[in-house]
């Protein structure tokens, strides 16, 4: 018998048989009791086909178990194991928002060429399946970017109207103004209001200025959207009007172009691609 020579198996066996002669022995005591011992106590005077039942006080031990198992049943629910244990997920979430501060604050002052950097790597992976990666759409799949945020663009949704962000006013209607003066419109927002650049047309821009005001009544006359209603045009051309598209999404005339706001990208990720994304449509 090669393994009772074993110690731990040795230990293990006597365990186990000592406890088996414990439960039998005090098994056999208490069935013993059972059917020996005579119950005492004050009838309640019910009988059920001659079974009455004792008016005891319930026994001490007992209803403390009791309370001992709420108490232990509340204590596993909310701070025990399903909801405070350790998680795959938990963990994983935990390293990356360690990994995302630590981001952050590497690059919380990037200069322009950083995020031109940082904003070409980021469009190449999440942006370029979609919008091509020179940003011309692929053919009409996705928006073309590379006029995407210059004059003619205004011109265009002045014309064609714009929908799918899911701003409060909902959508903008095509053919408010005739082209001659969206082109006025077009070289106000760029070189006055948003200050993005000089407009194409710069004698246009004191006539654009007062045509505005059919924009602003959505736009509000600051150009600034009215407390979120409607797009910041004060942010045109500037890598705040990507960033207000990438939290809200599109569900416009060409396709759906997803939200990037669940934590994807990082703001400063955000800035970066809206600032390349600005950069294709540099003449
Ligand atoms: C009836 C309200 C309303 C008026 C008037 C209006 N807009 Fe808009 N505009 C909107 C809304 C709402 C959106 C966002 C639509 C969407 O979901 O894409 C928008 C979007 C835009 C955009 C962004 C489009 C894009 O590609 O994301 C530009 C640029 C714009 N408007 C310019 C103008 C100009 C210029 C005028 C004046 C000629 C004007 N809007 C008048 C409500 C309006
Ligand atoms: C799944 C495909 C897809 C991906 C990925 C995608 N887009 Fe788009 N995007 C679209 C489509 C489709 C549209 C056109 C929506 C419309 O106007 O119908 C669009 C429109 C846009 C517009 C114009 C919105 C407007 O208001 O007219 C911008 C800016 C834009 N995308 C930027 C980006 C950037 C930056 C990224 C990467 C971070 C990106 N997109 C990733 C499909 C995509």
């Amino acid at each position: 018998m090669n393994w009772l020579n074993d110690n731990v198996n040795l230990l293990t066996l006597l365990g186990a048989a000592a406890i088996i002669i414990l439960t039998v022995g005090v098994a056999g005591k208490y069935i013993k009791q059972i059917k020996t011992d005579k119950a005492t106590g004050e009838l309640t005077g019910d009988n059920w086909d001659g079974i009455g039942e004792f008016s005891n006080e319930l026994p001490y031990g007992w209803s403390l178990a009791f309370l001992g198992t709420i108490v232990w049943g509340l204590w596993y629910f909310f701070l025990g194991y399903p909801l405070a244990t350790f998680s795959q997920i938990g963990q994983y979430n935990d390293e990356v928002k360690s990994y995302t501060q630590r981001f952050e604050s590497k690059w919380a002052n990037p200069d322009h060429e950083t995020l031109m950097g940082m904003g070409e790597g980021v469009f190449l992976v999440q942006c370029a399946p979609c919008h091509g990666i020179t940003g011309d759409g692929m053919g009409g799949k996705a928006a073309d970017l590379t006029s995407w945020n210059s004059e003619d663009h205004i011109v265009r949704i002045v014309k064609d109207g714009s929908k799918g962000q899911g701003y409060p006013l909902g959508e903008m209607p095509a053919g408010l103004l005739d082209k001659a003066s969206a082109e006025a419109v077009a070289a106000y927002i760029v070189q006055d209001l948003s200050k993005s650049g000089k407009s194409k047309h710069p004698e246009l821009v004191a006539k654009g200025k007062t045509l505005f005001a059919t924009c602003g009544a959505c736009h509000g006359m600051d150009g600034k959207g009215m407390g979120g209603s409607a797009p910041s045009l004060a942010n045109y051309g500037k890598a705040k009007f990507v960033v207000d598209v990438l939290n809200k999404g599109k569900k416009g005339t060409i396709g759906r172009m997803p939200k990037f706001n669940d934590g994807r990208l990082t703001d400063i990720q955000k800035t970066a691609v809206g600032t390349y994304v600005d950069s294709l449509s540099e003449e």
